[in-house]
């Protein structure tokens, strides 16, 4: 008689108990490694709520310190901010101007946030521009790469010049990381840091941003964010952002490009962050309001994989509700 034989490699062992599985568990969650978007509405005598984006508002400049300390509190490594001017031209002046939403908002945080968490902004013209393109047109009405690389050296200067100690350039413009480390250099920010957006699709995950800067695109951004059907290419990307000296590299949207973050993960020598966007934020929002499936093992599990894939950080919306379920020992 021939009977299966006992297993001997039993993986199960491990899973017995929650004791045993949290001391084998490969990924953990801290609230450090969490960046959490904030938009700062110009004009707005409080907070707004995002209609596409249930839970996540326009902060006032009012109500933006307390978003920061409750931030801070909450023990989240550091806050992303996105202005939403009350008007927008075809230069994007307001990305510029000192008293521009983005930059006032900036020094309004900086203080805030005392110290307890990195300030970054966005470094983008999209905000800011009557096209909704995140960078300047030429006669044609495409995107000018280089004349763009002006309008981005200008912006860095008065980001950092704002307190700015990370600036985010999500533009995906050529050269657009060594443009503005030469400028900063060159006005005395050789200590304010870069983020580089390296890896950015052309994303319908985006969709509600959209919504939450209140920006309408003619067009669509094809001709300088990633094709989604391209890996190598988004490991390239990230090379050349690093070799032109960016601090911290990013992969975006998060979730449907869990390979390229690894990618990237495998062969950067700087950090590797990712952004879970607005879309990938508004679909478990929306299946859990259904009751279709469990709100926060969904969130946790979300941002559990992007950890996994590779990410040092991730920029999530969630970010002060899953480091309060962190700190409770509730995200495992
Ligand atoms: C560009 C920018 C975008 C997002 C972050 N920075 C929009 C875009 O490129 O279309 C999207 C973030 C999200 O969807 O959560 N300024």
């Amino acid at each position: 008689m021939n009977s299966t034989p006992a297993p001997r490699v039993r993986p199960r062992r491990l899973r017995e108990t929650p004791a045993l599985r949290r001391l084998v568990a490969e990924t953990r969650l801290d609230p450090a490694d969490l960046v959490l978007p904030v938009f700062v509405r110009e004009g707005a005598s409080a907070p707004v709520p995002i209609s596409s984006m249930p839970g996540v508002v326009q902060h006032s400049l009012e109500s933006l310190p307390q978003a920061v300390a409750d931030a801070a509190a909450a023990g989240v490594g550091g806050v992303m901010l996105f202005g939403v001017p009350e008007v927008r031209d075809a230069r994007g002046s307001g990305a510029t101007d000192p008293g521009g939403i983005l930059n006032v908002a900036t020094r309004v945080a900086a203080e805030a946030s005392e110290g307890r968490l990195v300030v970054q902004t966005d470094l983008c013209l999209d905000e800011f521009t009557d096209h909704g393109h995140c960078g300047v047109l030429d006669p044609l009405g495409r995107v000018d790469n280089d004349a763009t690389l002006e309008r981005y050296r200008e912006m860095a200067l008065v980001q950092a010049a704002s307190g700015s100690q990370l600036l985010g350039l999500s533009g995906m413009m050529d050269g657009q990381v060594a443009a503005v480390r030469d400028a900063l250099d060159e006005s005395g920010f050789s200590g304010t840091a870069i983020l580089a957006y390296s890896a950015k699709y052309a994303s319908a995950f985006y969709g509600p941003f959209r919504d939450a800067v209140e920006s309408t695109l003619e067009g669509d951004r094809r001709t300088y964010q990633l094709d989604p059907g391209n890996r190598r290419e988004g490991l390239r990307e990230a090379m050349i952002d690093i070799d032109e000296g960016a601090d911290i590299v990013m992969v975006k949207p998060a979730g449907s490009y869990l390979d390229v973050l690894a990618d990237v993960s495998a062969a950067s020598e700087v950090p590797v962050w990712a952004y879970q966007v607005s879309g990938e934020y508004a679909m478990i929002e929306a299946a859990a309001a259904h009751g279709w499936i469990d709100r926060k093992r969904a969130v946790v599990e979300s941002v559990r994989g992007i950890r996994r894939a590779g990410a040092d950080a991730v920029l999530t919306y969630w970010a002060v509700e899953l480091a309060e379920w962190i700190r409770k020992g509730d995200a495992a």
